[in-house]
């Protein structure tokens, strides 16, 4: 296997400032795609550039072989900006190896990912037919919340019909430990701001006496939470799945340093709800972050107002079986009626719902053939958990196409995905490449 030319053309993709959410990025996108596509071409694979009213999606495809499973790969080839640049210690689109790592935008979330399992199908081609029919599905806008996916989804339904869809966007639960997810949390963004007064003004004429807007909205966020660290939302909770044994049983055996966990983070205390566990906050639990806020002079120097306009942006990051309509909108409604606080303008972003699979399930013989090829290529037994990130179109995998699908991640818990100095560890591109041959060959001795 050509390990150097895998490594060489990943870090022709990491290159591409493919930023989603930057509208100077277009010309990015479609070179991204294009990119994709000439890859695939040059394999002998069919490829296809899908358009959208948004960002395109790449769509490859591999022979059709009757009676085998149909895998359908899915992953995202648009990344964060890459702001604060200066905070980087090689610019972000010049990806760079140092210390069995490649560091750069996208490298880990999620180029490197993807880029895996195309390496393997291309060592496969190499050696000869592929075991199985593989569908590659990459799409522009996962980073800002997939909007024209699930239209895509419906319009291609026939072309994208598979057995199962295979994803690789998450991390391993602990560094090193090969991990299979069976769970995603979902998501629900929304902004709110707030007007305590017809204008900002001078705080020495007027201060004492005139709403300050920027004090009004940090009581409105400190009262989000309880002193035990529960949202007081009424109905946040509501429709919560409480973990099972099996659950709690697959979750004793992650091996979890909280003190290396805590100095990863590099705060003083973990904080959170009271009477979970760390892990169980952030897997099984729904919450609230306040993710921005701003109001008043920004400028350089000072400027003595009393501001009449502030905002916050937040996310709530919700589990199996919330709805992110529901809580969406049991935010509006505690928000809303705080006029005590001034004018409040709530502004809903976008949103998407969690994703559960049952382990033990129709999809166990295909989570068993996942599990053995981690084994094998990794040496370890692989932990089953599930993962605290979004990745808002899986649970639309099942809906629209009906298929669920495995989450078999390869990045690291700490490649600094969405942050300044993202990596991939090669060592998990090796292993990863591996798996991924494993896997797909495995498949291929099903009959379906
Ligand atoms: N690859 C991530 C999901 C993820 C999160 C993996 C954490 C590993 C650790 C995905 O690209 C992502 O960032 N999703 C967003 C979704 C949002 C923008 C709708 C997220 O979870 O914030
Ligand atoms: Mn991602």
């Amino acid at each position: 296997m050509n390990w150097a030319e895998h490594l060489e053309s990943l870090q022709e993709f990491v290159s591409i400032p493919s930023v989603s959410t930057d509208p100077a990025h277009r010309p990015d996108m479609d070179k991204a795609c294009q990119w994709l596509c000439s890859w695939a071409r040059q394999q002998g694979l069919t490829a296809e550039i899908w358009p959208t009213a948004g960002h395109p999606s790449v769509y490859v495809e591999t022979r059709p072989l009757p009676d085998k499973p149909v895998l359908l790969i899915y992953g995202h080839y648009d990344v964060q900006p890459a702001e604060d640049v200066e905070l980087w210690t090689d610019p972000p689109f010049r990806p760079t190896v140092r210390e069995d790592r490649l560091y750069g935008r996208g490298a880990s979330d999620n180029k490197g990912q993807i880029w895996t399992h195309c390496a393997a199908i291309q060592s496969l081609l190499a050696e000869g037919p592929l075991p199985c029919q593989i569908k590659i599905l990459i799409e522009g806008e996962e980073e800002v919340g997939s909007p024209n996916l699930p239209q895509l989804l419906e319009e291609r339904r026939d072309r994208l019909n598979a057995d199962l869809v295979l994803v690789s966007d998450t991390s391993t639960a602990v560094k090193g430990v090969p991990t299979l997810h069976y769970s995603l949390r979902g998501i629900v963004i929304f902004e709110v701001h707030l007007q305590t007064a017809g204008r900002d003004v001078h705080s020495g004429v007027f201060g004492g006496t005139s709403p300050n807007a920027t004090h009004r909205l940090a009581q409105l966020i400190a009262r989000l939470h309880d002193d035990q660290g529960r949202v007081v939302i009424p109905g946040f909770y509501n429709r919560v799945r409480v973990a099972d044994e099996r659950e709690k049983e697959l979750l004793e055996r992650v091996p979890f340093d909280a003190q290396v966990y805590q100095e990863f983070i590099g705060c003083s205390e973990l904080v959170g709800e009271a009477g979970y566990s760390t892990n169980e906050r952030r897997w099984f639990r729904p919450t609230l972050d306040c993710n921005g806020l701003g109001g008043g002079f920004q400028g350089e120097g000072s400027k003595t107002i009393v501001p009449a306009r502030a905002w916050a942006k937040f996310s709530a990051r919700l589990v199996a079986d919330q709805r992110p309509e529901e809580v969406l909108e049991c935010c509006r409604r505690w928000f809303e009626p705080q006029t005590w606080a001034g004018r409040i303008d709530f502004r809903a972003d976008h949103g998407g719902p969690p994703y559960l699979l049952d382990p033990y399930g129709p999809m166990s013989g295909y989570l068993d053939k996942a599990r053995a090829a981690l084994r094998q290529a990794w040496q370890q037994e692989p932990l089953l958990v599930r993962h605290g990130g979004a990745i808002p179109i899986v649970s639309q995998f099942q809906t629209i196409l009906g298929l669920s699908t495995l989450l078999m991640g390869f990045g690291s818990p700490d490649d600094a995905i969405h942050s300044p100095n993202e990596k991939f560890e090669l060592a998990n591109f090796r292993r990863g490449l591996h798996t991924s041959r494993l896997f797909l060959s495995s498949l291929g001795n099903l009959r379906v």
